[in-house]
């Protein structure tokens, strides 16, 4: 019997998620059934749920044709898994439906654009595509490519064009790529009014130190923020090679250039990126990310576990100053079980323990000012643990002990700013399965990690003396 090649997509999952294996997988974060994936896609709220679409290879846990995958989830916290949206089924976009943002159409559906990738023997033609999705199927438009590489100036380069950001205006739309020419990189403008007629309007950013990935562009407060992802950063902000980076300040020239303050990172972990946002249910700014980067190490792939990839948890963010900070949304409270307290002093022989979190919560409260260190252990079975020590005003997530993260060659430590305050810190971590998040004063550290045991242990230790509060849910 023919099939498509989104019917051969969505058969193969339901004859084949079964075999995925259950020991890494997470509880609360966004997973794939079965296959690869990489970013956050077309995330969209059209006033009764959530929709986020994903690139997606479902034949093997590896980075292949790129399909689109879908979830809704009403609570940012269940998330459905919903047939295979996109396939790259077109002769424009055969070699892959790349990375895209979706804006509510105002009906119950949204509007989408993406980049088709034609790859032939100059390699690959990145170009952008409009599409419409109707709440159950995205139907690409018959003018694609809406954006040619043609319609760019002399000199940029056809392999780097992409991701477009899809930004309404007063007057119409505008369109935000990453993109390269010959004298270096930065985000470029394009303008429509109907979506499938586009205009090229120039840089949109000046040039940036690195090719950019997935930019995203949006109101917050009264101001726009834009970010995105970097390939191979070598800047002075981190050592992280893939980190995001975000500026905020104000659009210029009829919303088509961008000028801001200097660039930050939005996370402090190696394993988040290409990160993208929408409005929610109440007017709230949400984000979520790709749990990992180009520079991170996939252990279930090698291990025959059948997936690969997943999203952090998304997050609410707001606006102080130029500076981002992040929350977890608030449906998490919702999903905690029992609530498990215990206070202590802790100091070099006296430790606080905690029985095993595999899917949780842990809050940290701690008065610290006769302490030079405090270690929160997590995921601790045997000599294993992620440790996350506070030292000199610096949270430190170190996973080196932890032999499959050693294996793999991920990056051993990273550390995020922990300022106490009045001698005091507080931070929250979730644990799921693979996962550690952190979240401390509005700043977050994202990491995959993958302990052998099974133990989950959570404990606090300290040099000097601490009092610790501890309290861990686990999340339903
Ligand atoms: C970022 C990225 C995008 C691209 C997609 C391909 O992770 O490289 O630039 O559209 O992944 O899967």
């Amino acid at each position: 019997m023919y099939m498509t090649m989104l019917e051969r997509a969505n058969a193969y999952i339901a004859a084949n998620k079964d075999r995925v294996d259950p020991r890494y997988r997470p509880r609360f974060h966004a997973a794939p059934p079965i296959g690869w994936i990489n970013d956050p896609n077309g995330f969209h709220f059209d006033g009764k749920a959530y929709h986020l679409f994903y690139q997606h290879y479902p034949y093997a846990p590896v980075w292949g044709s790129m399909h689109w995958g879908h979830w809704q989830t009403a609570d940012l916290l269940h998330w459905e898994d919903r047939p295979v949206a996109m396939a790259p089924d077109c002769e424009y976009d055969s070699f892959g439906c790349f990375s895209g943002t979706a804006k509510p159409d105002g009906k119950g559906g949204a509007h989408v654009l993406y980049t088709c990738v034609y790859k032939d023997e100059n390699g690959d033609l990145q170009q952008q595509a409009y599409a419409h999705f109707d709440g159950e199927r995205i139907v690409k438009s018959e003018n694609n490519p809406v954006m040619p590489f043609s319609m760019l100036p002399e000199g940029f380069v056809r392999q780097d064009f992409r991701d477009p950001c899809l930004v309404k205006t007063a007057d119409g739309w505008r369109a935000i790529m990453a993109a390269r020419h010959n004298g270096g990189t930065s985000l470029v403008c394009c303008a429509s009014r109907d979506l499938e007629n586009w205009t090229y309007e120039g840089e949109f950013t000046a040039t940036v130190s690195s090719m950019p990935e997935c930019p995203d562009v949006f109101d917050l407060d009264g101001k726009t923020v834009v970010w995105y992802s970097c390939v191979d950063y070598a800047g002075e902000l981190t050592w992280n090679p893939r980190p995001v980076v975000y500026s905020v300040g104000g659009m210029k020239d009829d919303d088509t250039r961008f000028e801001g303050s200097p660039l930050a990172v939005l996370d402090y972990g190696t394993d988040c990126y290409a990160s993208q946002s929408c409005e929610g249910l109440n007017g709230e700014r949400i984000v979520i990310s790709w749990m990992a980067s180009w520079a991170s190490a996939f252990p279930t792939a090698d291990l025959g576990h059948e997936w690969a990839g997943m999203m952090t948890l998304p997050r609410v963010l707001t606006r102080c100053g130029d500076q981002l900070m992040q929350q977890p949304v608030k449906s998490m409270q919702a999903a905690r079980g029992e609530e498990k307290t215990a206070h202590q002093q802790v100091d070099g022989g006296h430790a606080l323990r905690m029985d095993g979190l595999k899917h949780g919560e842990i809050h940290l409260a701690a008065e610290v000012s006769a302490a030079k260190t405090l270690t929160l252990e997590v995921m601790a079975t045997g000599d294993e643990a992620v440790r996350l020590t506070w030292e000199n005003d610096v949270l430190t997530l170190d996973r080196s002990a932890l032999k499959l993260c050693n294996e793999n060659r991920m990056a051993p430590a990273m550390s995020m700013p922990l300022a106490a305050k009045d001698g005091r810190i507080d931070l929250t971590v979730f644990v799921d399965a693979c996962t550690v998040e952190v979240f401390a004063n509005g700043d977050t550290l994202t990491a995959l990690a993958f302990p052998e045991g099974e133990g989950y242990g959570v404990a606090a230790k300290a040099e000097g003396s601490a009092e610790v509060e501890l309290t861990c849910w686990e999340i339903r």
